[in-house]
């Protein structure tokens, strides 16, 4: 793309994960990712716990990307770093190590905003992998713990929220009715595994009349926890014995909502590339409805590596390339934010 090579360091600290990337060009060089245990007792990310972790982790985690990556310090060319959304706290350590460091080496800094990051992850290149990124324009479904919505995107920095969720996200959802069920936290992957043995159409749960491309997933989290406190009342196994059914109930109810809704966009807009991204796009059985619907509706799928899925800072990396293509830098009065549109 450029003549030079251009190295980038990605920092990311929106939530529980402390990650460094070292992106060049386009290619991955390094991928670190420090995931915090300390929050699985509580069931849930504790804010306080959280950026206290990103504090003991950022140092180490970056030495290894760059050492990991083959290079030194001297050769990184611009840091960038998740501006926001996501914990105030957790953000600050990220920000404010990017800040120091570009500061030190005389270098510019990038602000990234995290749902860019995931949507841009799809361009992410591996040395040795076949490399295969969606076309423009494009949809993306960005499903994750705090997001989910369906973005129109235009070029690599040119995106539009089309549809999203006006309570709850996709992921939420997963996590609070698989923590009304005990299962640990986070619950989606333990929800994804569990319904693999169930019955999808078991149960029925209830979904949402919102108008337009948007979603809605509170009413489903209410609906669940009811059904299971009335069930509870006459049977206290109810859950034990029926856990497979709940989860594959609880997936299909969760994968119509988000299908119905991509598939409408696509009619509107009259776009088949389709491609989806955010920590809920690991699972296993919108992953299956994504293939079917493409066979059925004739799109064309990306589905980004699991790894690139999760909150990391590869992603963040390859946004803050085009963004120092196009000279997008900021100073050092940058501060995160907490809430933000694409
Ligand atoms: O994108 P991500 O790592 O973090 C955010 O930025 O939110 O997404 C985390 C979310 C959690 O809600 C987690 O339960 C969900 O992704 N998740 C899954 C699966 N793997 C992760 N949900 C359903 N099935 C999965 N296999």
């Amino acid at each position: 793309m450029s003549e030079k090579e251009i190295t980038i360091l990605g920092i990311e600290s929106s939530c529980d994960d402390t990650s460094a990337a070292i992106i060049r060009d386009e290619t991955i060089l390094s991928n670190v990712v420090a995931s915090q245990k300390v929050h699985e007792e509580f069931g849930g990310v504790v804010p306080e716990l959280a950026s206290r972790a990103h504090q003991q982790n950022i140092i180490p985690v970056v030495d290894l990307a760059i050492k990991r990556a083959g290079i030194n310090r001297e050769d990184i060319d611009a840091v960038a770093f998740t501006r926001g959304p996501g914990l105030l706290g957790s953000l600050l350590v990220g920000t404010s190590f990017a800040k120091g460091f570009t500061l030190s080496m005389n270098i510019p800094l990038i602000e990234v905003n995290h749902l860019q990051g995931h949507v841009l992850a799809l361009f992410i290149r591996e040395n040795g992998v076949e490399y295969n990124p969606p076309n423009f324009p494009f949809l993306c479904l960005l499903v994750s713990g705090g997001n989910s919505q369906i973005i129109l995107v235009r070029d690599y920095l040119d995106m539009e929220v089309i549809g999203q969720t006006i309570d709850d996200a996709a992921g939420e959802a997963f996590d609070k009715c698989a923590k009304v069920m005990g299962l640990p936290y986070p619950g989606g992957p333990h929800v994804d595994r569990l319904a693999k043995g169930g019955n999808p159409r078991r149960f029925e749960f209830s979904k949402p009349r919102i108008p337009g491309l948007d979603y809605s997933f509170s009413g489903l989290k209410t609906n669940f926890l009811y059904f299971l406190r009335d069930h509870l009342k006459e049977n206290e196994s109810f859950i034990e014995e029926n856990k497979q059914d709940l989860c594959a109930s609880l997936q299909h109810t969760i994968i119509d909502i988000l299908m119905s809704k991509l598939k409408r966009a696509a009619k509107e807009t009259g776009i088949r590339e389709i491609t989806v991204a955010g920590g809920v796009s690991a699972n296993s059985g919108l992953r299956s409805a994504l293939r079917e619907y493409a066979a059925k509706f004739g799109w064309s799928l990306v589905i980004p590596k699991f790894e690139y899925t999760m909150d990391n800072a590869a992603m963040i990396a390859i946004t803050g390339y085009y963004k120092y293509l196009n000279k997008e830098f900021v100073g050092q009065n940058v501060v995160p934010f907490a809430r933000t549109q694409l």
